[in-house]
């Protein structure tokens, strides 16, 4: 049996989630930062909504990787630390770290503890010549990279699952400029995004029949109650996911059902009923955007692949 590898532990503490959630509550409209849905339940549901027959998102990607491998492989050159932000629980890794030629490190990068130890253990019990070395810690900020007993050629930074797109414009733009600080001048990133398509299509796969969706974003208030003492009553908010189709993205918000008043941390916040609170926004890209994204963080797209039907695609950045 392999050792489970040990992460690095750079974890924000309870203050830094109740300062960002009054904060959030303070603004009008009132929003709610999205990385804290995944305690160990949300990292639980956003696994239970990769499987949902509406959340194309991850079957079209991880068949793209899947069938592209030596493709990347090619592109990305032998040896390479790779670096993954938002690895949840690491089943796209696998299909990469499999394509690549001689990967010498395998650093992910979460805020769930739970979802990135038991994703590291597995991988590196997949892959014992590869050298995993987790890191738990908020990757918008900089995260110093740990260093491989064998040294690698490159960095390469794997990002899938659309996770940039739940970011806006300019931080999408700060965060890639932070990644392309962590790669360095020889190394390259692969994006994983959603494609603008059809807005129905879109709609589906963030109101699923099942409500899965409608119980992760719930689950965050669960969550905030739990870690921040809030007293937010799961029964008097509702899940609700738009297409904005002129901006391409999901914005998703919490519903107030009837006017109250939530305490956090001693401060009371009025809600009246219909307001909508915002959770997350999930952006649909086209290259247009892409490109303008990577411009902005210095970078450049070097290679480009779509599934058939243009639902979703890698790219590959290097520095412009
Ligand atoms: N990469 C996986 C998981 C995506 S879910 C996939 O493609 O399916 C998004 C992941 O990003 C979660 O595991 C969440 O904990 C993590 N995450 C979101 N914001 C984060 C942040 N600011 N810092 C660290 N991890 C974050
Ligand atoms: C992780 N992230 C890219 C997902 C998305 O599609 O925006 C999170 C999610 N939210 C609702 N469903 C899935």
């Amino acid at each position: 049996m392999t050792a489970a590898p040990v992460p690095t532990d750079l974890h924000p503490s309870a203050d830094d989630i109740t300062g960002d959630v009054l904060r959030g509550l303070s603004q009008d409209p009132k929003r709610l930062p999205s990385k804290y849905f995944y305690d160990q339940r949300g990292s639980e549901l956003f696994e239970a909504i990769t499987r949902l027959p509406e959340y194309y998102l991850t079957r079209v990607e991880t068949a793209l990787l899947a069938e592209r491998g030596a493709e990347i492989a090619d592109a990305v050159g032998p040896r390479a630390h790779v670096v993954e932000p938002g690895s949840g629980s690491g089943r796209k890794t696998r299909l990469l770290l499999g394509a690549l030629r001689d990967p010498v490190a395998y650093t992910p990068i979460d805020l769930a503890r739970d979802a990135l130890s038991a994703g590291a253990q597995r991988l590196q019990a997949a892959f014992p010549a590869i050298e995993v070395l987790p890191v738990i810690a908020d990757f918008t900020r900089p995260v110093p990279l740990p260093r491989p007993a064998r040294d690698a050629r490159s960095v390469l930074v794997f990002f899938p699952g659309s996770t940039l797109g739940n970011f806006t414009r300019d931080e999408a733009v700060d965060l890639l400029r932070a990644l392309r600080t962590t790669m360095g001048d020889g190394g390259a990133a692969l994006l994983g995004l959603d494609l603008e398509k059809d807005p129905a299509v879109v709609e589906a796969a963030y109101n699923d029949a099942a409500g899965v969706t409608a119980e992760f974003t719930l689950n965050l208030l669960r969550r905030l109650n739990r870690d921040v003492g809030s007293d937010f009553d799961l029964g008097a908010f509702a899940h609700r996911a738009r297409y904005i189709a002129d901006e391409g993205r999901i914005v998703t918000t919490l519903e107030s059902l009837r006017d109250q008043v939530v305490t956090v941390a001693g401060r009371r916040f009025a809600f009246a009923r219909g307001e909508q609170m915002q959770v997350e926004q999930s952006q649909k890209y086209t290259d247009a955007r892409i490109a303008d994204i990577a411009a902005g963080a210095g970078l450049r797209v070097v290679a480009a692949w779509n599934d058939l039907r243009d639902w979703f695609g890698l790219r590959l950045l290097r520095p412009a």
